[in-house]
């Protein structure tokens, strides 16, 4: 058995540079905990901003980057009874939310950000952080799931306003969050007009089961579109990941008593707001903050009945960890990008 841990840590400054890869001791579990062996990591658009020091510049440091993990489990500590060595297991974005409402402290746990992250090769977590993945995928395929697919399963299949078959959602870009965004409203027996920047990525959006595709580039008012593609009823659903730079759009494009789920800052946080369009029109706008673990326990339960496959843009070594980030950056993904750990 290995004594040692490989470790990324971001210390010392923020920025790419400030990734070290470095040796750890290894963890043990304590009462109610698990030992996970990481086998994938996957990256989120949140992570390349923490990295960056732009998601909380007060940040403190060092910090093990990442959220997102799948593994085995291979050693438990006293009373533990939830889990067994062997089990195919992820942790949960946000430790302690169960279900429901937030507890009032849960940004005090979410991995990555002010509780160490997931970017090594062994982690302990609490048994109850963790949930079994579906049975369906491999590592790399279920380690996607903990941020971005938690997210979309969150703001589509859960509350008053979730998607019901003949619906029409709205899906903008085609990162992680937006294609699980639209392979969950196809699976719910949804409409999905998808936008993004580029023409390529629209047709493997179409090929994924979206059944209009408009480039916000070229189309910048895409609302009219969205309009008149829904004879100018309107989209039920905007799974708004763009931010301050795509609100005017999503609210144009929403129907009376639509649904607006406001997740993402792509194209900035603050801007004018005009909020005519919402108060005249009875629009919803839902803010979302990931889920907690009953939303990944939903969620895996939904691709093990549904067999829906996340897409995986492209899969790095673990040690790779800056240049799958920059990648992330240049914007040339389409869905996920995931780290392989093949030995510990
Ligand atoms: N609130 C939460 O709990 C939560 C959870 C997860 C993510 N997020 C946020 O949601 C956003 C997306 O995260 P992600 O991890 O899915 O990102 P990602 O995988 O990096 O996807 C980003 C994609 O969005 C598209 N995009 C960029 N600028 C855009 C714009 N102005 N309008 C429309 N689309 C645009 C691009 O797709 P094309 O190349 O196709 O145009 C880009 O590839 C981020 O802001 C992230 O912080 C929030």
């Amino acid at each position: 058995m290995t004594t040692r841990n490989r470790q990324w840590r971001l210390e010392g400054g923020f920025g790419l540079d400030h990734l070290r890869l470095i040796d750890a001791p290894m963890p043990v579990p304590g009462p109610g905990q698990v030992r996970i062996r990481v086998e994938a990591l996957s990256l989120n658009y949140r992570d390349l901003l923490i990295t960056q020091g732009q998601y909380d510049p007060r940040m403190a440091l060092p910090r093990v980057p990442l959220s997102d993990a799948a593994g085995v489990v291979d050693a438990i500590g006293p009373d533990v009874t939830r889990l067994r060595v062997g089990d195919r297991v992820s942790p949960i974005f946000a430790p302690t939310w169960h279900g429901g409402e937030p507890p009032a402290d849960v940004l005090a746990h979410a991995l990555g950000h002010r509780a160490d992250g997931v970017a090594a090769a062994f982690i302990v977590m609490p048994a109850v952080d963790v949930v079994r993945t579906p049975a369906r995928l491999d590592a790399a395929a279920a380690a996607t799931l903990p941020c971005a697919g938690v997210t979309a399963w969150h703001a589509l299949m859960t509350g008053p306003g979730a998607v019901r078959p003949g619906d029409t959602v709205v899906v903008q870009g085609t990162g992680g969050v937006s294609l699980f965004a639209l392979q969950l409203a196809r699976l719910a027996g949804a409409r999905v007009i998808a936008t993004s920047g580029d023409d390529a990525k629209l047709e493997r959006a179409l090929a994924l089961g979206a059944a209009y595709g408009i480039n916000y580039r070229t189309t910048p008012q895409w609302s009219k579109a969205v309009r008149a593609f829904t004879d100018g009823r309107g989209a039920d659903h905007v799974v708004e990941v763009g931010g301050a730079g795509t609100l005017g759009e999503s609210l144009a494009a929403v129907r009376p008593c639509g649904r607006i789920s406001v997740i993402g800052v792509l194209s900035g946080r603050q801007g004018p707001l005009d909020v005519t369009a919402i108060l005249m029109r009875n629009v919803t706008l839902q803010g979302i903050f990931v889920g907690s673990r009953a939303d990944f326990e939903d969620l895996a339960r939904a691709i093990d009945v549904g067999g829906l496959a996340p897409v995986v843009d492209r899969t790095f070594d673990f040690a790779e960890l800056p240049a799958a980030l920059a990648h992330l950056a240049s914007g040339r993904h389409f869905g996920k990008i995931v780290l392989r750990k093949d030995d510990p």
